[in-house]
This record gives C-alpha cells, sequence and structure tokens, in this order.
C-alpha cells in the first residue's frame, strides 16, 4: 500500500490541476460517478455526513445540492493544499455554502464514535496507506445503521480489460502530464488502480475490517469503477 507521506505530498503537487485533470483523464464521467454515489446517500435519508479524502470537495459540493440545507456536511482531507481548493470553490460557488472543511487523516479520524449517519469516500480508500486501518475508522465514528459508501475505481469487465489497460498504460499518462505537467503522479494512479482488489474481494475487506454486517457493489462503466455501500 502507498506511503502516506507521498501520497500527501503528490496531492499538494498537483491540487491546482486535480479538478482539470479529473475531467479530461475521466472524459466528464466522474461527474456521473458522483451523481449516482449521491442517489445512493441520499435513499437512506441521513442526517449529518462526513466525506473523507474530500480533496477539491467535488463529492462534498455534490451532496450539498443532492441533499439540501437541512444535512450537515462535513469534509475532511490530510492534504492542506486540497482543502485550499474545496475552500476556494466554496467561497466562489453558488449553492456550495455551509460545508466544513477540515484537516482529517482517515487512519486516525478527529470525529467522535457513532455520531455520523453516513460516510462517503470517493477516490481515496486506494490511496491510503492501511486500508484495514482506514475501515476500522469509518466504522468507529458511524452510527449503527449508518453507511459507507465507497466510490472507487475498480476491475473492469474482462471483456473490457484489454481496451482498459491499454487506455490506462499507453494514454493516459501522457494526457495527465498535457493535463497536469506530472506524470509520476498518474504513474501512480496507473500502479494503483492495477493492483486494486476486485469487487467482491473488496467487498469482504470492507466487512471484516470494519464492523459492517453487509456489503453491496454496484459496477458503473463497464466496472471501471464501482460504489460499495456497507451498513454498520
Ligand atoms: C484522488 S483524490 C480524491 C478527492 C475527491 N474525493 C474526489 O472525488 O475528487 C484522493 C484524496 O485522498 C486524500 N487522502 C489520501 N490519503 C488520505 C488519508 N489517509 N487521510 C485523508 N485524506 C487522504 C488525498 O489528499 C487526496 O485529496
Amino acid at each position: 500500500m502507498p506511503d502516506g507521506n507521498a501520497v500527501r505530498s503528490m496531492f499538494a503537487g498537483i491540487s491546482s490541476r486535480y479538478d482539470s485533470a479529473n475531467r479530461i483523464l475521466s472524459g466528464g464521467s466522474d461527474i456521473y460517478w458522483r451523481r449516482v454515489l449521491v442517489r445512493k446517500v441520499a435513499a437512506r435519508n441521513p442526517a449529518d455526513i462526513a466525506d473523507l479524502a474530500t480533496g477539491s470537495g467535488d463529492v462534498a459540493f455534490a451532496l450539498k445540492r443532492g441533499l439540501g440545507d437541512g444535512v450537515k456536511i462535513r469534509g475532511y482531507d490530510f492534504c492542506a493544499e486540497m482543502l485550499d481548493e474545496a475552500r476556494h470553490k466554496q467561497s466562489g460557488g453558488k449553492g456550495n455554502g455551509g460545508i466544513e472543511f477540515a484537516i482529517g487523516d482517515c487512519l486516525n479520524l478527529p470525529i467522535a464514535d457513532e455520531s455520523l449517519d453516513a460516510l462517503t469516500i470517493a477516490f481515496g480508500l486506494r490511496n491510503l496507506e492501511d486500508r484495514a486501518r482506514g475501515l476500522s475508522e469509518m466504522a468507529r465514528v458511524l452510527r449503527p445503521g449508518g453507511a459507507l459508501h465507497v466510490l472507487e475505481f475498480s476491475q473492469p469487465y474482462r471483456w473490457f480489460r484489454p481496451v482498459y489497460y491499454a487506455y490506462l498504460r499507453h494514454i493516459l499518462p501522457h494526457l495527465a502530464r498535457l493535463a497536469t505537467g506530472n506524470r509520476s503522479a498518474y504513474d501512480y494512479l496507473v500502479g494503483s488502480i492495477e493492483s486494486f482488489p476486485e469487487r467482491d474481494a473488496l467487498a469482504e475487506e470492507i466487512k471484516s475490517a470494519g464492523k459492517f454486517s453487509e456489503v453491496s457493489a454496484k459496477p458503473l462503466t463497464f466496472g471501471i469503477v464501482a460504489i460499495h455501500t456497507a451498513v454498520k
């Protein structure tokens, strides 16, 4: 698993170009994936939510727009530069107000036990230095009956793998260099995607590392990404 300090400084280095790189490299699909995530969260009517590894805040903003003002949303990340981007967007954007962004490491969350109804983490779990510890922290802060929603890259359907891996290995690094000027960050991205567990294996990991009773997985875009929902 990746080294936490290296991950933090990598995101600090690309923070100002993170959003535009996301749009380009995913062909805009990231907006759709976050929308599906918000629908999954909304279906359980949570009142108090934290978005972990919030980065530049796009999931937190999408939750705010989708769930409305009655819901309390906080965004945590361990990279100050990424949070600066989120706060900057919040100060400029319509309807983005009222979200609290704070420094918070997923391996040691600054959140009280059993205090939240829902947690989201998008494209963050793959980057944790110790996934089992992160998952057990997530279980700790959720109320019984609360849900963890993980949006993350996954292993695509078998027939689609040759095309997808060709894109990841041969096209994405060049696009990334053009979009961010930092190819090494995206070499890391490719490696971390390829080595990430299949949906069933991740579901088992979530179940055993946290105190989660049921875990379901929804693949999106030929399985390139998946949303795992785990209930405590
Ligand atoms: C790929 S970005 C995802 C940002 C955002 N969730 C999104 O969907 O665009 C990954 C984020 O995870 C954060 N991160 C990685 N490890 C973390 C940890 N242990 N605790 C908190 N944040 C972490 C990074 O700083 C980075 O902002």
